[in-house]
């Protein structure tokens, strides 16, 4: 391993790859690992998210206890509470003896959901309250059970467009996606794929006894010029392939890859599908003005606020630095203070990950979730992004705030002494599993204190 390279080993296999996207993830993985705090693995099919669950579990302070794996695509649906919560002997017809079922089976170490999305909508209401409380009944059982679990989850499919056709509870990923992780697709990280073949060829080499084949010049084209849509696993068995038909000779690519690959048509489509695309098909005006913002934000905190030069902003976005500037100016962009707390908390994407873990903790409350109830999922997602840019501005961010006044925003909604304590109690469970440090954690504490008497009706 160089110390450009990373890798995980663990049982399940490896991740390797030398690009940002990876060391990237990496470091998400080790900031949540000791948290304890729930996490959404979230990418195509193939790219590894199970060896990034491993990675966290094998991170974090449970690593000594169990990690429990459920596909929930593959239980069949009548058995999923008993597969889940565990049924008691002759609490239906074959069921001869007690069952301890995953959540007690992970008690003291996590729990992997695998492919989550393919919960049943009935029973995603059961596991939500599993995740509150980590309480459940076996089948057939009044007695309720405690465990002490971690939550892993992830899914292929795309959770918010679910929710919004009825198939995922809101409330449900919400309180999944505390510490949403993404893995990009294989094309989207194409400087790992050479590394990774190279790592595959030598496992195959030394698994088999063989000696080890390296790649030719135009086979590392062809493995580039391909899309991979079944990602880091398509490539590991198109390699495998190659390697057995090969026999003793060079390596035959050409026995392994599909015939598309092989030809120029490999390469459908170049264009990553990343951009969040609005429902109705288009942004308006201020939709696109806020996206641009944050664009610029984006890579102003990638280059560190640099402007002009190599590696700054501007030769990044590939403009010219006085086009840069002049879009900065309209937007009304300045570099934040370094002594400000939002730049203290991480800028950007840490002021974002905050506001989605204390907007899922709110709206999977049950006593506040009714502030909510009759919103759209794009309407919410607006509220987030409105709370995000709130944030950031009273934080010192590089922008001012859009919208309105915390008392004309709140007013008439009949927000009671309890709702905010209630809110007080995610404030805090937030600042905790993001481990905030201490003076920021007082500080943002102090800062929502004060904005009760605007907020909260009788106050
Ligand atoms: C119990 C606590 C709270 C509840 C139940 C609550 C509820 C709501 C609701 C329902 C809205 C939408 C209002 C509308 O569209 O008419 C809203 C807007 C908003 N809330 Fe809260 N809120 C709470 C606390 C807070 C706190 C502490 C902050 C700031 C730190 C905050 C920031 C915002 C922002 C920025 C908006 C959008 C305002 C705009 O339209 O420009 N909220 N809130």
């Amino acid at each position: 391993m160089t110390t450009k390279h990373a890798a995980i080993d663990s049982d399940a296999g490896e991740i390797v790859g030398v690009s940002q996207a990876l060391a990237g993830i990496l470091e998400q993985v080790r900031a949540v690992a000791t948290t304890g705090a729930t996490v959404l693995i979230f990418g195509e099919t193939g790219v590894g998210k199970e060896l990034i669950a491993r990675r966290i579990h094998d991170e974090s302070r449970r690593c000594r206890g169990p990690m429990i794996t459920v596909n929930c695509a593959s239980i069949p649906r009548d058995l999923f509470e008993s597969e889940f919560f565990g049924h008691v002997r002759g609490a239906f017809t074959g069921a001869t003896r007690d069952r301890v079922g995953r959540i007690e089976a992970a008690d003291g170490g996590t729990l992997f959901l695998d492919e989550v999305g393919e919960i049943p909508v009935e029973l995603q209401g059961k596991l939500l309250r599993t995740l509150q409380h980590l309480s459940f009944e076996r089948v057939g059982e009044d007695r309720t059970r405690q465990a002490d679990v971690r939550f892993i989850a992830a899914t292929n499919r795309n959770l918010p467009q679910e929710t919004s056709a009825g198939r995922f509870r809101l409330d449900l990923y919400y309180r999944l996606s505390v510490f949403p992780i993404e893995v990009p697709p294989l094309r989207a990280r194409s400087e790992d794929i050479t590394t990774l073949a190279h790592h595959i060829l030598s496992q195959l080499a030394a698994r088999s006894g063989r000696a080890e084949r390296g790649l030719s010049a135009a086979q590392v084209r062809h493995l580039h010029a391909y899309e991979w849509p079944g990602n880091v696993r398509e490539l590991k068995n198109v390699l495998e392939r190659a390697f057995i038909l090969s026999g003793d000779g060079p390596l035959r690519l050409d026995l392994g890859l599909p015939a598309s690959a092989l030809s120029s048509a490999g390469r459908a489509s170049t264009i990553p599908e990343r951009l969040p695309m609005p429902a109705q098909g288009f942004f308006t005006a201020s939709e696109f003005e806020q996206l641009e913002r944050q664009n610029l934000i984006g890579v102003l905190e990638a280059a560190h606020w640099k402007i002009s030069g190599q590696g700054g902003a501007a030769s990044l976005l590939g403009l010219k630095p006085s086009t840069l500037s002049s879009r900065l100016k309209v937007l009304n962009i300045q570099q934040p203070e370094p002594a400000s707390l939002y730049s203290r908390l991480g800028g950007h994407k840490a002021i974002a990950t905050f506001a989605h873990d204390i907007f899922g903790r709110v709206l999977a409350d049950p006593l506040l979730s009714r502030f909510w109830a009759h919103r759209s999922t794009i309407g919410i997602l607006r509220e987030e992004q409105l709370f995000i840019a709130y944030l950031s501005s009273v934080s010192g961010g590089p922008a001012k705030y859009p919208g309105r006044d915390m008392k004309s925003a709140h007013r008439g909604l009949g927000i009671s002494p309890a709702d905010w304590e209630a809110f007080r109690g995610h404030l805090r469970a937030t600042l905790e599993s993001l481990a905030v440090a201490p003076r920021e954690r007082q500080e943002i504490t102090d800062f929502a204190q004060g904005l009760r008497s605007e907020i909260v009706s009788d106050a």
